[in-house]
């Protein structure tokens, strides 16, 4: 595998759980050393903040929200990803810091510039170095799977603004992303993208 730090990006609902069963049955196949981590959450006080984050019971404005996300990952790498990746244990994650550059920078309008920069300091050199952003119409995802959290609950115009932002940073950072469209095979994108980290 071509990646110490790999990420998966989407939409609430675009699929990313199958996608990340199949690799992990496939790396296990190849003995490759792998693990996987989820944001938000991914580590003790991640877990904790995972719950301030989605719970119905507190009024999280969009900065504070961004904040706690980047306070989620930045205890999450210090403590989880830069130590396996130093001890050559390649972190497959169920999103990242670019999950805060769409939902938050763009969905919540609090500017992807800034959230790209406030996250810059958070990730302390550790942005993903290949994200797989599995593409989609939000009507289309949202009919797939209903999200009950406070987040997966918002509006589908807060979560079309979100599939913009992905689709920009994917243009912005067409090396790191590979744009799956995920409406089509599972089996046949899953060989897209064995062929892009280089496990075929
Ligand atoms: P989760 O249950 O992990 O959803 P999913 O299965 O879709 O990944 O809940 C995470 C929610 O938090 C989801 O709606 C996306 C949102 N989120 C952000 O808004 N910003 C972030 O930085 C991250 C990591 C997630």
């Amino acid at each position: 595998m071509n990646t110490d730090y790999l990420a998966f990006e989407g939409v609430d609902g675009s699929g990313k759980t199958s996608y990340i069963e199949a690799l992990s049955s496939h790396l296990e196949k190849k003995s490759i050393n792998f693990k996987i981590v989820r944001e938000p959450g991914g580590s003790k006080l991640g877990e904790g903040i995972r719950d301030l984050l989605l719970s119905h019971e507190y009024t999280v404005e969009p900065l504070t929200e961004a904040l706690l996300f980047s306070a989620n990952r930045a205890n999450l790498i210090s403590e989880i990803i830069k130590p396996s990746i130093e001890n050559g244990i390649k972190i497959i994650s169920d999103r990242s810091a670019y999950s805060s550059v769409a939902y938050q920078g763009v969905g919540r309008g609090l500017g992807f510039d800034k959230i790209y920069e406030i996250n810059d300091v958070a990730v302390d050199g550790y942005w993903p170095e290949k994200v797989i952003l599995l593409d989609i119409d939000p009507e289309v995802s949202l009919k797939r799977q209903k999200i009950n959290d406070r987040i997966g609950s918002s509006e589908l115009d807060f979560f079309k603004k979100v599939r913009e932002g992905y689709l920009q940073l994917s243009e912005k950072f067409n090396e790191n992303f590979l744009v799956i469209d995920a409406t089509l095979d599972l089996t046949d994108n899953l060989k897209t993208i064995y062929k892009w980290l280089e496990l075929d």
